[in-house]
Order: C-alpha cells, then sequence, then structure tokens
C-alpha cells in the first residue's frame, strides 16, 4: 500500500500548487520533487530495485520520458498514471531539479565479470555512439545505463525488444543487430557491463 499512499501524496501537492496554497508564485522544484523520493529515493536515487534512479539524468532526457509516459509511448506499470497528474511546466521544473541532482551508481549489485567484458565490447560496438562513456554520460539525452538498477534496465530492455515502448529508430537497429547475433546472451552481458560500474 505504500507506493499508493506516496502517488496521493503527489497528486495532493499538485492540487495545492494549483490551488494556490502555495505564496512565493513560482512552484517549488523541491517541493514537487519530493513527492517522488517515496519511490525514486532522496534526491532521486533510488535504492532500486525495480525503481529507476533519476538522479543526473539530462532535462532533456527527463522530460521526453515523461512526456512519453503521458503519452502511453513508453509502457509503464505506474509512472503513465503518475505522469498525468503534471502540467508541463511542473514537469519542467522537477527535470531541472533531478538534473542537478548527483547520480550515484546502485552499488552492491551481483555481476560476472567474463560478462561484463563481454558487455564493454557490446556496448562500445552497439550503444556507445549515443550511450556515451560506457552508458555513464547524460550529455546525450538518452539515460543513464551505467549503474543503473539492473532489474529495472532488464525489464526495460525486454519492453523496448517486445515493441511495447517507442525508441529512436537508429536505435532499435542497433539493439535488434545485437539480439539477433548475440541472442538473449548479449542483452545479459550487457546488463552485466552496466551492473559492474560501481
Ligand atoms: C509509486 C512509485 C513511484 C512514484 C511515486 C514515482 N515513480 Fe517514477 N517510476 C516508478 C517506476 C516503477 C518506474 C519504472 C516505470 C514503471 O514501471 O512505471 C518509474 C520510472 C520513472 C522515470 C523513467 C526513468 C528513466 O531512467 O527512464 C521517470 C523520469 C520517473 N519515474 C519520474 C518520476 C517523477 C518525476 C515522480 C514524482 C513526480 C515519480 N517518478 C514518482 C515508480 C514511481
Ligand atoms: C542512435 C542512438 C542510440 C543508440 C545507437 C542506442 N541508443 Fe539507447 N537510447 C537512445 C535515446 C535517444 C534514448 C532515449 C529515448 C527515449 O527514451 O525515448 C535511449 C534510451 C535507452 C534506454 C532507456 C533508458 C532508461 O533509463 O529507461 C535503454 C535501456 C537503452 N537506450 C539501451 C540501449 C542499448 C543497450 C543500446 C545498444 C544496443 C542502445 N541503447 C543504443 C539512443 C540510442
Amino acid at each position: 500500500m505504500k507506493p499508493r499512499r506516496v502517488m496521493t501524496a503527489g497528486l495532493i501537492a499538485g492540487g495545492m500548487l494549483i490551488g494556490g496554497f502555495v505564496q512565493a508564485g513560482t512552484p517549488s522544484a523541491s517541493m514537487l520533487a519530493n513527492t517522488c523520493f517515496g519511490c525514486h529515493g532522496p534526491g532521486g536515487n533510488s535504492n532500486g530495485p525495480a525503481t529507476p534512479t533519476l538522479a543526473g539524468a539530462s532535462a532533456e532526457y527527463f522530460e521526453e520520458v515523461m512526456e512519453a509516459y503521458q503519452s502511453g509511448d513508453r509502457r509503464a506499470t505506474i509512472m503513465d498514471r503518475i505522469a498525468k497528474g503534471y502540467t508541463k511546466e511542473e514537469i519542467k521544473l522537477l527535470a531541472g531539479y533531478f538534473s542537478k541532482q548527483k547520480f550515484v551508481p546502485a552499488k552492491g549489485q551481483k555481476f560476472d565479470p567474463k560478462k561484463a567484458k563481454k558487455g564493454a565490447k557490446l556496448h562500445d560496438k552497439y550503444c556507445e555512439k549515443c550511450h556515451a562513456d560506457g552508458g555513464s554520460s547524460p550529455e546525450d539525452d538518452s539515460g543513464i545505463l551505467a549503474g543503473q538498477w539492473r532489474p529495472y534496465l532488464k525489464y526495460t530492455l525486454d519492453d523496448i525488444l517486445a515493441g511495447k515502448s517507442e525508441m529512436p529508430k537508429k536505435m532499435m537497429k542497433k539493439l535488434k543487430k545485437l539480439h539477433k547475433k548475440k541472442g538473449d546472451a548479449g542483452i545479459e552481458a550487457l546488463l552485466n557491463y552496466y551492473a559492474s560500474k560501481q
């Protein structure tokens, strides 16, 4: 029941802003962001494992993802409903807030060093172009993969491969090529690589 309570808190916070209970005129970004911490962790660094870390992702990426949740272009278990509770302006504030937080790689994730090594090579060949610095740079506006929670990345990639979430055509081409050539073991290797970044 906890997640539900947190969500309600978010909606109430949103309502308060619209209702004008917040005085200063500009709604506070940190107050909006506060309602996300219950699931995404304080400052947006998630305690995992199925909820992603938001801290450090670029504002552009963040806004795009929230819009994709609103429109249904990105598959979600819960974010579609949550995202619909926020206006464009509020999402901008949230994006600004989370992009300024420091990304902390998920600690203590298990990985197989051999598979991680194979994953590093696959990443370089298929993904590095748009997920620079081994998937740790936010500058490509493509989300941070290195040190993100592995269970989250796994089901996100499964959804993407199954065509349930819309992704850039060029990315789909590379991902499908990798999957065709290397199979599930290739995806597994990538997941080990990203988990190894701690
Ligand atoms: C009830 C738990 C919960 C709450 C509250 C919540 N989220 Fe989420 N969030 C999730 C889950 C779980 C996912 C993974 C997608 C899914 O399954 O819906 C996610 C995914 C996301 C993503 C995608 C991250 C990425 O790397 O692509 C963004 C952005 C996001 N949430 C923003 C927010 C913001 C902003 C708030 C607060 C306004 C918020 N979330 C509140 C559970 C939550
Ligand atoms: C042509 C550029 C490009 C290539 C190549 C590419 N990606 Fe992406 N990727 C993106 C962009 C842009 C996004 C954000 C788009 C969105 O969410 O709608 C993204 C998003 C993602 C996400 C979602 C991140 C999150 O936090 O939810 C995952 C996972 C991902 N890419 C994995 C990969 C993997 C693995 C490869 C290599 C096989 C790859 N990408 C290759 C551009 C690319």
